[in-house]
């Protein structure tokens, strides 16, 4: 198993997303703790993009419970429905929001957070399992590149699930 993550020097947002894949998928194929993994993937995508908060939710019941992640503590419970969250969760579909400011219900776990993406999670008979939250500090900064690389990378950990 690769001990580090090698990104080149200076590379742009989508080198970086091409680089940094094989390595995270290197990583967590072999191996079918959830959790080990989305703790891998959390540090990878931290160390590589710098972002303020990056880390999963699972489903749980009619709630998603947090679990690893990389950044300031956050909210542990999060309903159907609610947030940036709960709403790729009902509408099964990654969320891009720019500004926090202007998502009706957005949930400040920290009010540093500017903008944010979420990515749902499937497993392997496409049934939803969690969402992957990365939260910026500054607006616009997450944009459809992050989208594109961000759910190749959830196809990655279907398999633990
Ligand atoms: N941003 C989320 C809440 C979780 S924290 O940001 C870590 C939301 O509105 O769903």
């Amino acid at each position: 198993m690769a001990e580090s993550i090698s990104i080149s020097k200076g590379a742009n947002k989508e080198d970086k997303y091409r680089e940094l894949l094989p390595q995270i998928k290197a990583l967590i194929t072999g191996e079918s703790s959830v959790i080990a993994n989305m703790a891998n993937i959390t540090a990878a995508l931290k160390e590589t993009f710098g972002w303020w908060w990056v880390g999963f939710y699972i489903k749980d019941g009619n709630e998603l419970v947090l679990a690893p992640f990389q950044g300031p503590i956050a909210c542990t419970r999060i309903g159907f429905g609610k947030g940036v969250c709960g709403t790729a969760w009902k509408e099964e579909k990654s969320i891009l929001v720019p500004n926090v400011n202007e998502f009706p219900g957005h949930i400040a776990c920290s009010n540093l957070t500017k903008s944010e993406i979420v990515i749902p999670v499937f497993n392997s008979k496409n049934e939803f399992v969690a969402v992957l939250d990365i939260d910026s500090e500054n607006y616009d900064t997450l944009d459809e590149i992050d989208v594109k690389y961000l759910e190749k990378l959830m196809v990655e950990i279907r398999h633990c699930f």
